[in-house]
């Protein structure tokens, strides 16, 4: 039997999370069962990712992910929790055009129980951020390996490195500023990651990003053995025992016992 938790996690909780060095737990969900899950286990934060496209559609991209699909998983992710911070993904498009149109998106998804919305990107896009987080709508930052930029990058390959690191770096400067309240590092070596997480004051939530992150982030599908790609960032935690529950618990503790990533989950440079 599961006890109830003693309140929802907030943004303003992550940060404070930050500053005491308690290390911030997060993964994607896409249904109530397993957000529950998640949920019980003491996740801090729940993400309904755009890999949906991914490992419950079965593409090889997230680009066809529409929002439609978004609101759908999250409304059912948003039924399963009583205490992690729910975050939407924007999928592709819905963010890069007119600030009215993205506003309607993000809308769409904090109405379907999302507590923040996360974004891929910065540069040009950085002007719609602020837009959102002026109007109550929390932004979560994504930089690094983008996969919505997958065309673009010629494939899912790990960014920052030499000196693309300094472009990454102001991108993660000018998120903080327009007013990102978290930001997710995704395939960037972990010196880099260290950097930019010591350089703003909002938590950096890695996944492929180095132990020195403020929190990390796994896709449910990859630390339950079913990935289809298998990048070294990723360990199954189901493969330890105990379920799926007890999967879920490995992960938390090894997450905040800084036991996840190894170096050799991580890229050195
Ligand atoms: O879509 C997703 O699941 C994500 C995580 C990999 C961070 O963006």
């Amino acid at each position: 039997m599961s006890l109830p938790l003693p309140q929802a996690v907030t943004v303003p909780q992550l940060t404070l999370m930050k500053g005491e060095g308690r290390k911030i737990a997060a993964m994607t969900a896409y249904d109530a069962s397993f957000a529950r899950a998640m949920d019980e286990a003491g996740m801090d934060v729940i993400l309904v990712g755009d890999s949906l496209g991914m490992v419950v559609q079965g593409r090889k991209t997230t680009l066809p992910v529409t929002l439609a699909d978004m609101v759908y998983h999250t409304a059912c992710v948003a039924r399963g929790i009583r205490h992690a911070l729910l975050i939407a993904d924007m999928p592709f498009l819905t963010f890069q055009g007119a600030p009215t149109d993205a506003l309607k998106c993000a809308g769409a998804l904090m109405q379907a129980g999302a507590n923040m919305v996360k974004v891929e990107g910065a540069g040009p896009l950085v002007e719609n951020v602020a837009y959102l987080c002026a109007r109550g709508i929390p932004v979560c930052g994504h930089i690094g390996l983008t996969p919505q930029f997958v065309n673009t990058f010629g494939g899912f390959k790990v960014q920052g490195r030499g000196a693309q690191g300094a472009e990454l770096k102001a991108q993660a400067q000018q998120l903080a500023a327009a007013g990102v309240g978290v930001l997710v590092l995704e395939a960037v070596p972990a010196p880099l990651a260290a950097e930019i997480s010591q350089m703003v004051t909002i938590p950096t939530i890695g996944i492929g990003a180095g132990v020195a992150c403020d929190g990390q982030v796994l896709v449910m599908h990859d630390a339950l053995g079913l990935g289809v790609r298998r990048p070294r960032f990723v360990r199954d935690f189901l493969a330890t025992g105990g379920g799926i529950a007890g999967a879920f618990r490995a992960y938390i503790d090894a997450v905040r016992t800084g036991a996840f990533p190894s170096v050799e989950e991580s890229y050195t440079g």
